[in-house]
């Protein structure tokens, strides 16, 4: 996951959901809506103490019923753990089929020349995403510079 600087948690505070157990933090995950149709799932972290206890699926699933609540269609995420992101029923698909984050955030992310993170795609209506196909690279370094991620920037 990014780092973010305190300025920009408070800028998006009203994006978080926090999962708590008697007023002790146990995890937290933001819905950012992008566009009146898409939304991104991010920010994601489980303290390791309460992990592996559905803390974080719960978490997603709240980011879900958000969107939709507000009547979005489709809800991605970019991760380094795609199959947790599987078992919440998002499909592994390809970041070039996200022009709405690719050609927006991407190209200003400090993670650029080391983007490693695959997409992973939600649509609320239950119809199926297209996957990533075999072969096909993922990453915004592979997909969009046509290079390997510079491991010493990662
Ligand atoms: C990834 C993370 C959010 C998972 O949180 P969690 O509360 O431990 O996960 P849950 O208990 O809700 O697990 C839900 C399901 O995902 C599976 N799962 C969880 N972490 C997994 C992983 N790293 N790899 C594969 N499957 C995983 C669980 O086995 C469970 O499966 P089930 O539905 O069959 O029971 C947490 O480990 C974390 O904060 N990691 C560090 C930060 C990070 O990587 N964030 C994601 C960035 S997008």
């Amino acid at each position: 996951m990014l780092s973010r600087s305190r300025d920009f948690l408070l800028e998006h505070l009203r994006d978080f959901f926090v999962a708590e157990d008697d007023g002790e933090f146990l995890g937290c995950c933001a819905l950012a809506v992008l566009t009146s149709d898409l939304a991104e799932v991010r920010s994601l972290a489980v303290r390791p103490e309460a992990s592996s206890r559905g803390v974080g699926k719960a978490l997603v699933e709240s980011c879900l019923a958000e969107a939709r609540r507000l009547g979005l269609r489709r809800v991605f995420a970019l991760t380094l753990v795609p199959e947790f992101f599987e078992r919440c029923g998002f499909t592994l698909t390809s970041l070039g089929r996200l022009p709405e984050k690719s050609a927006s955030e991407c190209p200003v992310c400090p993670k650029r020349f080391a983007c490693d993170e695959q997409a992973m795609l939600l649509h609320l209506d239950g119809t199926k995403p297209q996957a990533l196909r075999a072969g096909e690279p993922w990453g915004y370094t592979r997909i969009f510079l046509g290079r390997e991620p510079d491991q010493e920037s990662a």
